[in-house]
């Protein structure tokens, strides 16, 4: 059975820049509050116009021209997010169109922060047995629009950012290449410590003025909670993979965690056991693009050259849900 390669990845995001002092014209905030207790100085938010397809096209285009391939060349769209365009149906048979494709299969992920390795473990298993060979896999976010950008929504406005992240995958021929394991968990029991209760159809009728009113379509999370349970599931999933496929932390080339918050990374970096330089951070520029996160650093720290051919790379994620997760991969 072959292994799953990456065969190129791109990103893209918005062009509106939004700073830190920005949201402090918005809300009760400040540089130094958001800076102290998330890592972030920058998003990018969307502008007129904007739309999560049209950023996912984008990165799109860069990870084809990168593999040096064309958009035909795709058997399947796996596409990662929490914030589609519209309320059905989701944004895979858009990009399909936007793409040329009118063919191929389109499936979309709902998995929030664990997006991209819900979508990359769903791939993974289609590619090894053989029922799709290129698999374009998609996370993309626009938060900004459904963010509370006032006082009451301060503690979650100014983590989110937008953009999206791609990668496309195939089998390789390389024995020793590749997805080696992805390992994925859910506890519903915390899904409201972090979630948008409406409009939904488990509400009749499934939106009103009042559920606006209330507030109910802006994203709501218990802050600390939150972050006590990702700085404890992160760490045990890329333990979880290293047991898994035998490998040492000093095997680790460079672990790509999903960007929430800086001292979350930081504690998954101290828990494990990790150094500095294994670990890749981009938080302070992008914010939190929940399924976009991964893949937009991944393609960064390729950029960067941080990850060479045969590099043993690990991916770890935890968002609403809870959702979690971890991926290794040998380059
Ligand atoms: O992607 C996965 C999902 N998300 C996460 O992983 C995020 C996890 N959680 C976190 O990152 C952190 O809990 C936050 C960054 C959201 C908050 O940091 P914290 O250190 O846990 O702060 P807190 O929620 O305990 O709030 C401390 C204070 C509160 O004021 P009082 O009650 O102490 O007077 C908040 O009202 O900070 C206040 N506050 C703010 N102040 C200025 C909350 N948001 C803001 C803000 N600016 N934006």
């Amino acid at each position: 059975m072959p292994r799953t390669e990456f065969l190129a990845t791109g990103f893209h995001v918005p062009s509106r820049l939004v700073t830190n002092e920005d949201l402090a014209g918005m809300m009760e905030t400040s540089d130094e509050w958001i800076l102290q207790r998330s890592g972030i100085k920058t998003r990018y938010w969307v502008g007129p116009g904007e739309t999560g397809v049209g950023l996912a096209k984008a990165a799109t285009l860069k990870a084809l021209a990168k593999a040096r391939l064309q958009p035909a060349d795709l058997d399947c769209i796996v596409y990662c997010t929490c914030t589609p365009d519209h309320f059905e149906p989701g944004n895979g048979v858009f990009l399909q169109r936007e793409l040329g494709l009118s063919d191929i299969p389109a499936v979309d992920v709902r998995n929030q922060c664990s997006g991209f390795l819900y979508g990359l473990s769903i791939a993974d298993a289609w590619i090894r047995t053989g029922q799709y060979r290129t698999v374009l896999l998609v996370g993309a976010e626009v938060h900004s629009r459904g963010l509370d950008k006032t006082t009451r929504g301060r503690d979650t406005a100014v983590l989110f950012g937008d953009g999206a992240g791609v990668a496309i995958l195939g089998p390789t021929v390389d024995d020793g290449r590749g997805v080696l394991s992805t390992h994925l968990f859910s506890d519903g029991r915390h899904a409201e410590k972090l979630w948008v209760d409406g409009p939904g159809l488990a509400h009749d009728p499934f939106v009103s003025h009042e559920m606006l009113d209330q507030n109910l379509h802006r994203p709501v999370m218990e802050g600390r909670e939150v972050f006590k349970f990702a700085s404890t599931l992160m760490p045990q999933s890329v333990q979880l993979a290293l047991q898994a496929n035998g490998l040492t932390l000093a095997d680790v080339k460079l672990l790509v965690p999903h960007q929430a918050n800086l001292r979350i990374i930081e504690m998954v970096r101290q828990a494990t056991g990790l150094r500095e330089e294994q670990v890749f951070i981009n938080i302070q520029k992008f914010g939190n693009t929940t399924a976009a996160s991964i893949p937009i650093a991944l393609d960064e720290a390729l950029d960067a050259g941080r990850l060479r051919r045969g590099d043993v790379l690990v991916l770890t994620a935890f968002g609403s849900g809870f959702t979690w997760g971890s991926a290794a991969v040998r380059w």
